[in-house]
């Protein structure tokens, strides 16, 4: 399994707020390649099986609703300590927590609505990465 991938989604909020342009600008700033990347929207039925992990938390539903409601940008990042480095670079889950300079502190709102994921694991990140693209668009 390779150890130099995350995959992230900007959220419907981020796009909808026009923030796909100053987010990537970040993103490529702080030392990611973007290898593999989609502008797409997911259906309920997408988003329940994304976030099947989370299916007994009482947010789940709301989540589901939210990351179905518009369009998101799906993206494998690629840098050494890829996973670990790109949390860091978004920040807290709540962006009422998030560190001055994330990307959760400059552009989100809310902790349903915090603009960016990023993968959790090595493993997660290969799941994650493979949910949306291809092994032919991801090589
Ligand atoms: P993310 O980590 O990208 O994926 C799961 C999402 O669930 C998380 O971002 C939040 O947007 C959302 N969420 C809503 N409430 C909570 C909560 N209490 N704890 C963790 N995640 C939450």
């Amino acid at each position: 399994m390779r150890t130099n991938r995350t995959f992230t989604m900007i959220k419907p909020d981020g796009v909808a707020n026009n923030h796909i342009g100053a987010i990537l600008n970040d993103i490529t700033t702080a030392g990611f390649k973007i290898v593999a990347m989609k502008y797409t929207q997911l259906s309920t039925d997408l988003a329940g099986k994304f976030y099947a992990v989370h299916a007994e938390r009482p947010f789940y539903k709301d989540l589901v609703a939210f990351m179905s409601s518009g369009p998101i940008v799906a993206a494998i990042l690629e840098k050494d300590n890829a996973v670990a480095d790109f949390r860091t670079l978004i920040g807290a889950t709540d962006p009422a927590k998030a560190d001055v300079g994330t990307l959760r502190n400059k552009y989100a709102q809310s902790i349903d609505a915090n603009t960016v994921h990023g993968s959790d694991s090595d493993e997660n990140a290969e799941i994650e990465g493979a949910f949306y693209f291809t092994a032919f668009e991801r090589f």
